[in-house]
This record gives structure tokens, C-alpha cells and sequence, in this order.
């Protein structure tokens, strides 16, 4: 969370002289969306963060957007006279002169002091046209086969790439998304990935995430699609069919997820991390003084699955590193008549859990129970599908869609489920079956609806 005020996106995620840094789309001003900065707060393991100073203030050129940082280690810029140092790209949100009509152009920012202070580059803005109206949340990475930078864009509901040598002068390369996947709503931060497939030690597959703003007929709200496919440093190809639509994470509140840059700590698997949030009821959710979380930080991999390849999310290790007090059941039978848990009382805890089906048709946890309060995780067996339920999760006043129970399809493992689950004060996020499913959602209980069953 933000140390007060309003935050929506992560941008800027870069590993840089061991340390992560996250920068996030920041209200400096109040606890709703409003003039955009990028927020800033670093980590060494990604799970005790240190907030710092505001990175990135507007300017002429309008509000800092969405985007990304990398590590210019051959100084390609020529703003690190022959060093490596921190290139921001982001979105520049402002008008045409004289006009309220809205312009969105990339820009660039860069810090020679690990991130702490930032110098905005003269040349800017560095892309930019006219004919986009939503032309924003550039991602960049070095593309190690055509030696040259990589720009991943949404523009409109399409995917814009762009090459450069130099990150000041960019050139078209293609588009990507007409008619491929959701169109449900406009498409925002994109992220373009080389990501391992596990146990193939050569093979990689290249994934290209996308987030799908909120649509007032959308149920779901604010949501994040990825394609598998191709990239030959030019165009993205996806191997899927056209109208297939796969889902980074089935809950409500997992948005303008992004990669970190320059992160290999763990091989060629990538760190994601996303805004635990719903363009839906994002600015109007009960908390007082700060507004909006980040998810736990995930391990992104692929996976050959029955049904094809599949993204792979789990938890980073170093989470570990929070477990204190342990409680154990093991080779228990669970009756609906008797709830197996009445003995605890708890806010914040990870469960590690494997259930057996035997003749269940339902069966699962409940968590921040008490006498009118319970979020419900459960699996119907009946219909093959893992769901969260918080309709009495809490406060579910503040909008009329927030109370809802919603539903993954998954098959059991040799009759059994396996589900990795962190309950925050306002959170649950959901691993199922060793990563391969997620439902991450925001829930507000009374702090003293702390129950298990
Ligand atoms: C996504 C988004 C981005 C934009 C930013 C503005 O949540 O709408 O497309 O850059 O938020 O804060």
C-alpha cells in the first residue's frame, strides 16, 4: 500500500545494484485518481519495501501515465557518459494546446543516482500520434537477437510495437490484437515476455499480457488477458486461435500487472507483480487515508497442461520469510458437522491446503468468519470450478457489484485440489493446483471477524 493516499498502477520495475525498485501511479493529493505522479518505494527482497520520495512530478507536457525502467547498461542514451543508469519510459497525459482534448505521448526520464532523483530528458516527448486518441503505458525491454530496444504500447485495442536504438528515436514495427482475444474494453498495459516452459530446459514461449479496461456492461470490471506465441524481434504471433481468451487471474482484483526488468535472479523466469484493484469501484472502496494494494509478488513460468500451455503464477520464495507460528492438520476427515478450525483466531496468515474430494459435491474455507461475516473459498465439484464467494465478505456496501461469488474451471488432481492461499487485512489471493489458476480478490471484513472454518 501506498504510506498514504491514492495509488493505481505498478510502473517502472527495475532491478538495479540489488535493489527492486516499484514506482506506481500516485494521487499525492487525495485518496481518489487525480493528477498522476509515479510514487516510489524499493526492496531488496521484494517483501520489506522502504518508501521514498515522489520520483516523477507532471510537468509542461502533462501527467506522468503508466510505464516502464530499464537498465541502460551500454549507455545507448548517452546520458550515462559510458555507464549503466535507469531510463524511464512512460506516458506523458496531457492536452492539445488550446483545446481539452486529450494527448497522450512517451516520454523519457533518467536517474544516475539509483532511482533517487530522476532528470526529465529535454527531447521529450520521444513518441507520439496523433491519430490515437489512447496511445499510452509503453514497456520496454532489450531484445538480446536484433540488439535493440523492444517498446510494447496500447493503442486503443490494439497492441502497438516499436524498435529503437537509442530509446530516444523509435520506429513502427507492427500491431498486434484485431479480433485476437477480449476486446471487452480498451486495452492498457501491455507486457511482452520470454518466458522458460518448466522441466524443457531450451524450449521458451513468448507471452504478451494485456490488461482490459473496465465497460459498464462487464461484470467483471477491469481484468487482465495474455496470448502464447512468437516474437521474431518484429512481430507477435499468437499460437492460439483467435478467440480464445485466457485470464491471468480469476478474481476481481488483479490489474496493469507488469514484469520486472533486469530481474534474472531466478534464470529466465520473470517477477509480476499487479494493482490489487477494479477500475469498477476502485476510487470509492472503504479504506481511510491511502487507497489500494499491490498483489504478493509472483514467479511467472509456463507449463504444459493437458489443455495446452498455460501461465504458471506463484508466490516469490522469499514470502516465506513472514511465517512465524505454524498449525498443522494432517490425514483429517472433514464433516460438515464439525469444523475442524473452531480453535484458531486470525488477520493475517498463509494456508498450505490439500483436499481430497471423497463425496463432497462442495467442500473448502471459509476465512474472517464470524457470526455475519465470511469469505467463502470453495470448489464445487459438481461443475469442476474453484470460486470465491464474498458476498457477506464484509463491507460490500460501497458498490452494487462488489458482493459476488465468481468461478474458475478446474479439474482435480487425482481427487484433489491443492490451494496456496494469503489472507491479509483487506485481501485474499488465491494459488491453485501448484500456480496454475489464481483468484485474487479485495475483501473488507470487521476486524474482528477473524474465524476459520
Ligand atoms: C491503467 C491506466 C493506464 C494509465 C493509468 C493512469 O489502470 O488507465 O492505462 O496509464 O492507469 O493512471
Amino acid at each position: 500500500t501506498p504510506a498514504t493516499q491514492w495509488m493505481n498502477d505498478p510502473n517502472g520495475l527495475v532491478f538495479f545494484e540489488g535493489e527492486y525498485h516499484l514506482f506506481y501511479q500516485f494521487h499525492p493529493d487525495g485518496t481518489t485518481w487525480g493528477p498522476m505522479h509515479w510514487g516510489h518505494a524499493v526492496s531488496t527482497d521484494l517483501v520489506n519495501w522502504e518508501h521514498l520520495p515522489i520520483a516523477l512530478f507532471p510537468d509542461q507536457h502533462g501527467y506522468i501515465f503508466s510505464g516502464s525502467a530499464v537498465v541502460d547498461w551500454n549507455d545507448t542514451t548517452g546520458f550515462f557518459s559510458g555507464i549503466p543508469g535507469l531510463v524511464a519510459i512512460f506516458t506523458h497525459a496531457g492536452t492539445y494546446p488550446d483545446s481539452d482534448r486529450p494527448r497522450q505521448r512517451q516520454s523519457l526520464a533518467y536517474s544516475t543516482d539509483k532511482g533517487r532523483t530522476w532528470t526529465m530528458y529535454e527531447g521529450n516527448p520521444v513518441l507520439s500520434d496523433e491519430h490515437i486518441v489512447d496511445f499510452r503505458d509503453p514497456k520496454v525491454f532489450w531484445h538480446e537477437n536484433s540488439t535493440r530496444w523492444v517498446m510494447s504500447i496500447a493503442a486503443g485495442d490494439r497492441i502497438r510495437f516499436y524498435t529503437s536504438e537509442n530509446l530516444k528515436e523509435w520506429s513502427f514495427a507492427s500491431e498486434f490484437g484485431a479480433k485476437e482475444g477480449s476486446h471487452d474494453g480498451v486495452w492498457e498495459c501491455p507486457d511482452l515476455i520470454e518466458l522458460p516452459i518448466k522441466g524443457e530446459s531450451n524450449r521458451t514461449k513468448w507471452v504478451l499480457i494485456v490488461s482490459i479496461g473496465d465497460h459498464a456492461d462487464m461484470l467483471e470490471g477491469s481484468r487482465t488477458q495474455y496470448f502464447i506465441g512468437d516474437f521474431d524481434g518484429t512481430i507477435f504471433t499468437n499460437n492460439s486461435s483467435p478467440d480464445t481468451i485466457l485470464w491471468l487471474d480469476h478474481g476481481r482484483d488483479n490489474y496493469a500487472g507488469v514484469t520486472w526488468s533486469d530481474s534474472n535472479a531466478l534464470g529466465k523466469e520473470k517477477l509480476f507483480i499487479g494493482w490489487m484493484s477494479n477500475w469498477k469501484y476502485a476510487n470509492i472502496t472503504p479504506t481511510d487515508g491511502w487507497r489500494s494494494a499491490m498483489t504478493i509478488p509472483r514467479v511467472l513460468t509456463l507449463r504444459e497442461e493437458p489443455e495446452g500451455l498455460c501461465l504458471i503464477q506463484t508466490p516469490i520464495p522469499a514470502m516465506r520469510t513472514l511465517r512465524n507460528q505454524l498449525h498443522r492438520l494432517e490425514h483429517v476427515a472433514i464433516q460438515s458437522t464439525h469444523n475442524l478450525l473452531v480453535d484458531l483466531q486470525a488477520e493475517l496468515y498463509e494456508i498450505e491446503l490439500e483436499i481430497e474430494r471423497g463425496s463432497a459435491t462442495e467442500f473448502g474455507l471459509k476465512i474472517r468468519t464470524s457470526e455475519r461475516e465470511e469469505t467463502i473459498i470453495g470448489y464445487d465439484a459438481v461443475n469442476n470450478a474453484l470460486f470465491i464467494d464474498r458476498s457477506n465478505s464484509g463491507d460490500t456496501s460501497f458498490h452494487n457489484q462488489f458482493a459476488c461469488k465468481h468461478s474458475a474451471p478446474l479439474m482435480l488432481n487425482n481427487e484433489k485440489i491443492k490451494l496456496h492461499i494469503f489472507v491479509d487485512q483487506s485481501s485474499v489471493e488465491v494459488f491453485a493446483n501448484d500456480g496454475k489458476l489464481v483468484l485474487t480478490d479485495q475483501i473488507f471484513p470487521d476486524p474482528s471477524s477473524t474465524g476459520l472454518e
